[in-house]
């Protein structure tokens, strides 16, 4: 590792960062075609510096065919044509720098899309590529029976070749073997290509997937996890100044630590999801905040000091966070308050596209859908279930939800395109939209830019340590402290009235009312700070 990282590192200096996600296909097309691209983007950043984000993960923009929205890539040396050119890519990288912006590419490396060059010379024979995937015979199939996460079976045969290909995804996306160590060497060019052309980090996508164990029939934290992630630290971004973040959905928090070992040897961060599926089936609605503040509690405790997490509630693959956990006729006061508590916690807060502003969830017809994930799953579901039943799945958990255009200002198609975008808009777009946000001076979109700048201006949020405080049910409410200071936070969890004998030390600080009252008032969230 070079001196530089290693300084870098020991700082930890990517500890008061905020990272915005892009959906690019969805946040703003610039030639009027249906559907985002790079150059939207680009005409987008006064915007995304005036909330304050450091860096921009940029969900993929290579050649990909789009089975499942550029998490299947075909070419990872090219920008896909919707999106733009690589010259498109240059310049926002550049432009971004400007702004003290840095960018974060989306890394798909646990498989390609069937459509790319390795895939194709395999199909045609090639023993040197099928071994670049997971090609297994009919007795191995059927001793390892493996499902898809997108549904269905994980095997697809290949008649020409007698055998059959792993897919955890879609049929279109082919794991990579890594065990393979020519995959693996081709996996760290790649993304030295990257780092050279100046992109400030990484977003790894199923990263704890790479490797398996085929005897157990588990395809996650395989016995070689941790290994091969050092490697390519070694050999690739461990070299540059970086952000990087590996999404594990089977992370736990050993796990997590070791992925964020503030020795450096891996990523900086983590994406755990406990507090996203603490019911382990992704289908399932209903929600527990009593089990949430317990998983809060338990990662921000045992990291504490040994590994660093990152803060999210939404993202291309969740439900809008005011339609899951807060309420959407309290849309701006419990879009403050998730906001609040999120970004009071220790870790690096990540912002998805329209979080900001308080999109939400959209009732969803089966003509409408698009996700390819949410269609598999009707396709299945319907078999068993009613129609509404399967609906009701898909409008509050679906994908799509978050994949809907961003909303500019209140023209046609919320000012994201020209013409019929590839995803239907929200309707509420009228309401909803950055236009309005930006002129009221109290909307959910100032309170995101003071959090983000409060990271960088108060010690405590960043270092301080973590401890629940019991004030029953209907609160969530924790305590950080730093260097003799207290930061409290209080959070009404429910719609009535509530009085609350606890009295927290110091200033208020921050909240989701106006004016202050005696009594907590429907979802009232309080920061109080004492110095
Ligand atoms: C996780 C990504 O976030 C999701 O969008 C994608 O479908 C799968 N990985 C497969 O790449």
């Amino acid at each position: 590792m070079n001196a530089d990282y290693i300084k870098w590192r020991d700082n930890m200096s990517f500890k008061n960062k905020v990272v915005y996600q892009i959906y690019p296909m969805s946040f703003m097309d610039s030639n009027n075609d249906g559907m985002g691209d790079i150059r939207g983007i680009i005409g987008k950043l006064d915007y995304l510096e005036n909330l304050g984000v450091d860096m921009l993960w940029i969900t993929p923009v290579y050649s990909s065919p789009k089975f499942d929205n550029g998490y299947d890539i075909a070419d990872y040396y090219n920008i896909d044509p919707q999106f733009g050119t690589m010259e498109d890519f240059d310049e926002l990288i550049e432009k971004a720098k400007e702004k003290n912006i840095g960018i974060i590419m989306d890394i798909v490396a646990n498989h390609t899309s069937t459509h790319h060059d390795w895939f194709k010379k395999a199909l045609l024979g090639d023993k040197k590529y099928q071994d670049f995937y997971v090609f297994r015979d009919k007795a191995f199939v059927e001793k390892h029976p493996i499902n898809s996460i997108f549904g269905g079976d994980a095997w697809e045969y290949v008649e020409e070749l007698n055998l059959y290909y792993l897919h955890n995804f879609d049929k279109t996306q082919a794991d990579l073997d890594w065990d393979n160590e020519e995959v693996r060497e081709e996996v760290y060019k790649m993304l030295n290509f990257w780092l050279n052309k100046g992109v400030k980090g990484f977003r790894f996508d199923v990263i704890d997937m790479i490797s398996k164990e085929f005897d157990k029939l588990s395809m996650s934290n395989g016995p070689k996890l941790h290994e091969y992630i050092k490697e390519m630290n070694k050999k690739s971004f461990g070299n540059f100044e970086t952000l990087t973040v590996g999404e594990t959905w089977s992370a736990d928090t050993e796990h997590a630590k070791l992925y964020s070992n503030p020795d450096g040897s891996e990523f900086s961060m983590v994406f755990t999801f406990e507090h996203i599926m603490y019911t382990m089936n992704k289908w399932e609605t209903t929600i527990d905040k009593q089990k949430l503040k317990g998983i809060f509690e338990k990662y921000q405790k045992e990291l504490f000091g040994k590994g660093w997490n990152s803060l999210f509630f939404n993202n291309h693959d969740l439900p809008r966070l005011i339609s899951r956990y807060g309420e959407e006729e309290y849309r701006e006061i419990t879009g403050k308050q998730w906001a609040m508590i999120l970004h009071s916690m220790a870790g690096t807060p990540f912002i998805y596209q329209g979080e900001e502003i308080g999109m939400t969830n959209r009732a969803w017809t089966r003509e409408e859908m698009r996700d390819v994930e949410a269609i598999n799953y009707y396709n299945e579901a319907i078999k068993t279930h009613e129609e509404s039943y399967v609906m009701d799945k898909v409008r509050k958990i679906s994908r799509d939800n978050a994949r809907t255009p961003m909303q500019w200002d209140d023209s046609d198609y919320g000012g994201f395109s020209k013409e019929n975008p590839w995803i239907i808009v929200n309707e509420n777009y009228k309401d909803i939209n950055v236009k309005k946000a930006l002129e009221d001076k109290d909307s959910l979109f100032y309170t995101y830019k003071k959090l983000i700048k409060l990271r960088k201006e108060e010690e405590i949020l960043v270092e301080g340590d973590f401890n629940l405080i019991d004030l029953g049910e209907d609160f969530f409410a924790y305590k950080r402290t730093y260097k003799g200071q207290e930061l409290i936070l209080v959070s009404n969890l429910t719609k009535e009235e509530k009085t609350l004998d606890f009295v927290a030390k110091g200033e208020l600080f921050m909240s989701n009312y106006e004016k202050e009252e005696k009594n907590y008032r429907s979802y009232e969230t309080r920061i109080y700070l004492s110095k």
